[in-house]
């Protein structure tokens, strides 16, 4: 940190020289506007907007040091109470929404489940849906990444976080999570909205999907609970887990929403993240059969999880995707109260944006930042003050708590398609969207045989 303990004696941060219009734009298209306001204005910069009593200032951050000052700090002055953090309460309150004060609790109880161990009992599944999609997938005319990603995911989040065959049901579920995505984020990128309970078409929508997303959910925790020793890994962790302060363990509820944060925020980013490797290694033939070498060399049987260590390529592969792709491509808290980051001033109230996708993209920090090289990662420790610039899973107390996981299930379910497969990637851009994550904009086709 730097000199926090003294924000009045810090310079302001600037005030971006930009029309209301590329404001706008940039709090908006979240990966290229922290970079477009960098350019102009620095690596703090403000936007402020008109009336200041209706809209309050935004900060962006795209320094190392900068980001470091707001995500580093554990005493929460700057907290999840962005307007994206109190709207999804409307799907329960969770890890992830929760404010400091209530947070610290729920994550010293749930840290223990996402540990290399645990994670490595649940994460299995994604090998052996990865083998029965991939055969599907063989000698087909095309097959869209982006759309059987998301099935995989999905297939995989049923098995392993609810101990569900969701069968055709995770088909349906897909587009129920966006429903809820959808509407959070038509609520968060306006200025002015009407009342949360106003029963406006959106918010039946938004009810309508999060019923049926909570019935799922209900009937995991159901089924957990008659079967002791059934599949659902992580319910009977959550069921057994107990606050490490009051010894009481979650209720029903509690762990209802926490398993629909996990559903959420460990679907759209694991799926565009596999989307985007395989298109990048579809574009890319000597790379991937560099990749398919060292998969082949477990002498042809279904990757494992203490495979990882053997598999140093595809690792890399996922690291450089969510580099380039990063599915969270900014990091949104609010001051508390007055603080200094990079140097500069901040606010109590300024809602404040750190440019993950635009440190990501900043030639400064990673040079020729739009190739796609994994190789750039095979000597680099991302250690000490280094780790700022790399931040594909946040930084610092509220770091990304599904990291081993979405890590593990990404490279074991990589290298199961690629050791079996040959992708031809047919369009030379991946399309992005910005629905709330980074994701696939439109179809990725490829074509892919056996190989
Ligand atoms: C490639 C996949 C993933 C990416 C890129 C990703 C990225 C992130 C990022 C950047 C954050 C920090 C958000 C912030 O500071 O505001 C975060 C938080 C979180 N993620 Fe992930 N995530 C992924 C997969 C998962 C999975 C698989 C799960 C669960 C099973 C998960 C659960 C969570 C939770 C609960 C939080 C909130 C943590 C807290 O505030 O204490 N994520 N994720």
């Amino acid at each position: 940190m730097s000199t926090v303990e003294r924000p009045e004696t810090a310079p302001p941060a600037p005030e971006a020289p930009l029309g209301v219009r590329q404001k706008l734009a940039a709090l908006t298209v979240f990966h290229t506007g922290p970079a477009d306001v960098a350019r102009v204005a620095g690596p703090v910069a403000l936007l402020t907007f008109r009336p200041r009593w209706l809209i309050p200032p935004y900060a962006m951050v795209t320094s190392t040091q900068g980001a470091r000052d707001v995500l580093g700090r554990t005493d929460g002055a700057f907290d999840k109470q962005h307007i994206v953090h109190r709207e999804s309460q409307a799907f329960g309150r969770n890890v992830f929404n929760l404010p400091h004060d209530p947070w610290v609790g729920r994550r010293r109880l749930l840290q223990p489940l996402f540990t290399r161990r645990h994670v490595a009992t649940f994460a299995g599944h994604m090998a052996e849906s990865a083998e029965t999609l991939t055969a599907e997938w063989i000698g087909r005319e095309t097959v869209d990444l982006d759309e059987q990603t998301r099935r995989l995911t999905l297939r995989v989040i049923g098995r392993s976080v609810f101990g569900l065959d969701l069968g055709e049901r995770a088909e349906q579920l897909g587009p129920q999570v966006h429903v809820l995505l959808n509407w959070l984020t038509s609520r968060a990128q306006r200025p002015v909205r009407a009342p949360g309970r106003l029963p406006t078409p959106a918010r039946r929508r938004m009810r309508g999907a999060l019923a049926a997303v909570r019935a799922v959910i209900d009937e995991a925790i159901a089924a957990a609970r008659a079967d002791p020793d059934g599949d659902a890994e992580l319910i009977h962790l959550l069921l057994q887990a107990t606050d490490p302060d009051t010894g009481r363990p979650l209720t029903d509820e509690q762990i209802r929403d926490e398993l629909f944060v996990f559903l959420i925020a460990g679907h759209d980013t694991t799926s565009t993240t596999l989307a985007y490797c395989l298109w990048a290694l579809g574009r890319d033939r000597d790379l991937q059969d560099r990749m398919a070498g060292e998969v082949t060399a477990l002498g042809g049987r279904r990757p494992r999880v203490d495979d990882l260590p053997a598999l140093p390529l595809t690792t890399r592969v996922v690291h450089e995707a969510l580099r380039i792709c990063p599915p969270a491509p900014v990091i949104v808290r609010s001051a508390m109260r007055d603080a200094v980051v990079d140097g500069f001033r901040i606010r109590a109230g300024t809602q404040v944006m750190v440019g993950v996708y635009a440190m990501h993209h900043d030639p400064a920090l990673w040079p020729d930042p739009e190739r796609f090289d994994p190789d750039r990662f095979a000597d680099l420790r991302l250690t000490g003050d280094d780790r700022w610039r790399y931040l594909p899973f946040g930084g610092g107390a509220r770091s990304c708590v599904g990291d081993h996981f979405a890590m593990l299930e990404a490279a074991l379910g990589l290298a199961t398609v690629v050791g079996s497969a040959r992708i031809d990637a047919l369009d030379a851009e991946f399309p992005i969207a910005l629905p709330f994550t980074l994701t696939a904009g439109g179809p990725v086709p490829a074509r892919i045989d056996r190989r």
